[in-house]
């Protein structure tokens, strides 16, 4: 499915993006406005299901998830053959773990035959197939939808996607290309330790079983520094997260899992200008996007 190119590529196609002054059909004050019900309600920022159900609500209408929606159509476009996806042939069915509300499912969706979506917050399901049965007319014969389950369930909350219950038809199994984008930091929140890192390779693993023989597994986060911080920060530094898991970790674990041809797209900067609540912000965040192939044996455990 790949073309035959191995080890790391460096590409610059920084962008910038400039969000225009209606925001999904929505004027600034009516953004605002759902903006601060959302934060009345007092959810706590902790990452968990209930912290996402609480974003849902506003997820597809801030400034920098507009912006960011546009970034990574661009991205996806300008990288098709890098990922393996033909421009002429839209046969791929993809899994989007971790999607939200769909913005990185939405930059595949024109090249691809059907995305399914998987999230553990029932809030981000809703809108991500609010959205899907709005964006039939934009990509005819192609299908997106989404469903509740959680394949990692690090909280143990017992989410775990029962295929007999939310996938009767086995849908949800034999991907050509497995997508995620900002969902790694999520599912494994603390401070890089081992342990971390073995939660990762533990994650990727249960992923790479869902694809076939040959499938890709496509991974967009934000680069990192490596401090040394002993909590989950959010800080960024030009463009980096401070803790989390950046492309080092990520295409280490991948060769760990037995995937091939691992390859990296680095230092893609995401610049947004936005002004929301009378004051201007800028957010810069610089991405890597990993791409790996499952060899053809795939592997055992
Ligand atoms: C930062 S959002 C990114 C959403 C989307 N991929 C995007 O780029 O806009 C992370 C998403 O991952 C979901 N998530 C976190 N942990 C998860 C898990 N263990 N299983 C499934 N989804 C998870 C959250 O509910 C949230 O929707």
């Amino acid at each position: 499915m790949l073309p035959d190119t191995t080890g790391t590529i460096v590409m610059d196609l920084s962008q910038e993006v400039t969000i225009p002054p209606k925001i999904g059909g929505l004027s600034k004050a009516e953004v605002e406005d759902i903006i601060t019900a959302s934060i009345e309600a007092g959810v706590p920022q902790d990452g968990t299901p209930a912290y996402f159900d609480w974003e849902s609500k506003h997820y597809n209408i801030t400034p920098d998830n507009v912006a960011r929606a546009a970034f990574l159509k661009n991205l996806v476009r300008e990288n098709l053959d890098w990922i393996g996806l033909t421009r002429d042939n839209r046969s791929a069915k993809v899994l989007d773990y971790g999607a939200g509300t769909g913005l990185l499912s939405r930059a595949f969706l024109p090249h691809v035959r059907q995305v399914l979506a998987i999230d553990n917050s029932c809030g981000m399901v809703d809108q991500y197939n609010k959205i899907a049965a709005a964006s039939k007319q934009e990509s005819p014969g192609c299908e997106m939808r989404a469903v509740h389950g959680d394949l990692i369930d690090r909280y143990d909350l017992r989410l775990a996607l029962d295929s007999e219950i939310a996938d009767p038809d086995g849908d949800y199994q034999s991907f050509d290309l497995v997508v995620m984008c900002l969902a790694i930091d999520c599912f494994i929140t603390d401070a890089p330790s081992e342990d971390q890192y073995m939660e990762l390779i533990n994650a990727l693993d249960i992923l790479v079983d869902r694809m076939n023989n040959d499938g890709v597994l496509v991974i967009v986060e934000i680069e990192k520094f490596y401090a040394d911080a002993d909590y989950a920060s959010e800080a960024l530094l030009d463009g980096r997260k401070e803790t989390g898991h950046g492309s080092r970790e990520v295409m280490a674990a991948l060769n760990e899992v037995g995937m091939e041809d691992t390859a990296v797209i680095e230092d893609q900067d995401f610049k947004v200008d936005m002004e929301l609540f009378g004051q201007r912000r800028s957010r810069h965040e610089k991405y890597f996007m990993v791409r790996a192939k499952k060899g053809e044996e795939g592997l055992e455990w």
